[in-house]
């Protein structure tokens, strides 16, 4: 798997203690297998915030940071049997592997976890995990059991979350490059699936595409399903059924980006089947596009983020007054959220290791200011549901998004999605074979 290197890993742990009051443990853990059937289970990806400090990929792993910031990491023991079977197991090769100080079979865990929390200050661990609450309530219950042999259970428990994702939201150069190279695998992707299409092809068949060019360009994990969604089927927002039949005619719309050491990428691009927008899909395909350059503008060091959505919503609404869509005053539209039958979703969130990557949206009840070294998406879109009687037939069924990836730099937005068209005119060129 794609790595970051040990010491930025260590240097999060270090960070992560540094927050937190003295004589502090933090406790977490990754996910375990889930079966789809039988003795068959998914794939596993790592629990983000786990793999956030760690970068170790096994599933059934626990890390606890003791009060001297030692990184204790429990993990399934080596097994030749077991391997033969199932695949490699770090083992003991963890410690230099990860840079971790430790590294104890899962059959440690139990008595260590007592041993290093006998004392602690406060038990810190993500607060919305119940598998780790009640093996944290079960330690501390154990201690306070012990009180008399002169145990001392922690009594304060606080959430790390909060924590790591505020450190998750400002990405390393490290974490940008990363993210560059997935959102380039994305592009690449949409760029043959763009070239790819055909009426009469099935939705599944374009798809196909897609998950071929993330594999060959090194990425087996989708960042999230895919949709690919042809002519009506583009007003569901998270259409992942991707199972009709592409028509002449039509707008493709596909949502899909690879995943590349755990880090997303979420591309949107939406094109005409074969290779011509008509003129009312190309009206509201301008109208999406011009909301993208709006919103774009905001994207800068300082600038609230909230000001991005605010100007795609006043471009969509003002485009959709223009066309007839909605009638009235653009103000009192805007006010009463009119636009949201057509635009019901925001214009971006963050993007990371999750695809819809955490921390806070608001400081209080302020949008927060953009920094440096946070990454999001830029996504507006136009959907008319084809049973929309308010409006003429001709605008029914089109469903329209134009999405990228952004980092927010101190000289202005960089789409780390670049090289991907998206004016009208670029994209039936591609599609043309140019
Ligand atoms: N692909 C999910 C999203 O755009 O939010
Ligand atoms: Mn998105
Ligand atoms: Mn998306």
């Amino acid at each position: 798997m794609t790595k970051l290197s040990n010491t930025l890993y260590q240097s999060r742990r270090a960070h992560v203690m540094a927050t937190l009051p003295k004589g502090s443990v933090a406790v977490l853990r990754t996910g375990g297998l889930c079966t789809r059937n039988n003795d068959c289970e998914y794939e596993f990806r790592p629990n983000s915030l786990f793999f956030y400090l760690t970068g170790f990929p096994e599933p059934d792993a626990y890390l606890i940071i003791d009060q001297e910031g030692r990184a204790n990491l429990f993990s399934l023991p080596k097994d030749i049997e077991k391997e033969q079977w199932e695949g490699f197991r770090y083992g003991e090769d963890a410690a230099d592997a990860f840079g971790v100080n430790k590294v104890q079979t899962l059959s440690a865990l139990e008595g260590d976890a007592l041993a290093i929390l006998d004392g602690a200050a406060e038990i810190v661990f993500p607060l919305e995990d119940t598998v780790l609450q009640d093996k944290v309530m079960a330690w501390r219950s154990t201690l306070s059991k012990r009180a008399r042999a002169g145990a001392i259970a922690p009594t304060i428990l606080r959430d790390l979350t909060p924590i790591v994702s505020e450190m998750r939201l400002i990405k390393s150069a490290e974490e940008i490059a990363l993210m560059e190279k997935a959102a380039q695998i994305s592009v690449q992707a949409h760029r043959a699936a763009m070239q790819a299409v055909k009426p009469g092809m099935m939705e599944y068949q374009l798809e196909a595409e897609l998950n071929y060019q993330f594999m060959k360009s090194g990425s087996r994990q989708l960042a999230y399903n895919n949709i690919v969604a042809s002519g009506a089927n583009a007003c569901t927002l998270h259409y992942i059924n991707n199972q009709d039949q592409i028509d002449d005619g039509d707008l493709v719309l596909i949502d899909a980006g690879c995943e590349l050491g755990c880090y997303a990428s979420d591309i949107t691009r939406t094109f005409p089947a074969n290779g011509r927008f008509s003129e009312a899909q190309a009206a509201l395909y301008q109208v999406v596009l011009e909301a993208y350059y709006a919103g774009f503008e905001k994207l800068t060091v300082g600038e609230a983020y909230e000001a991005c959505h605010n100007a795609a919503v006043e471009t969509i609404t003002a485009g959709l007054l223009t066309l007839g869509l909605l009638s009235g005053n653009l103000q009192t539209l805007i006010e009463n959220k009119a636009y949201r039958a057509f635009y019901m979703h925001n214009t971006g969130h963050w993007l990371g290791l999750d695809v819809h990557d955490v921390g806070a949206y608001k400081i209080g009840s302020d949008s927060r200011a953009l920094q440096a070294g946070m990454v999001l998406t830029l996504e507006p879109g136009i959907y008319v549901s084809k049973d929309n009687m308010d409006v003429e037939s001709k605008w029914r069924g089109i469903g329209i998004r134009i999405e990228d990836d952004i980092v927010i730099t101190d000289q202005g937005p960089y789409v780390l999605t670049h090289g991907l068209p998206k004016e009208i005119a670029d994209i039936e060129l591609l599609i043309a074979g140019n």
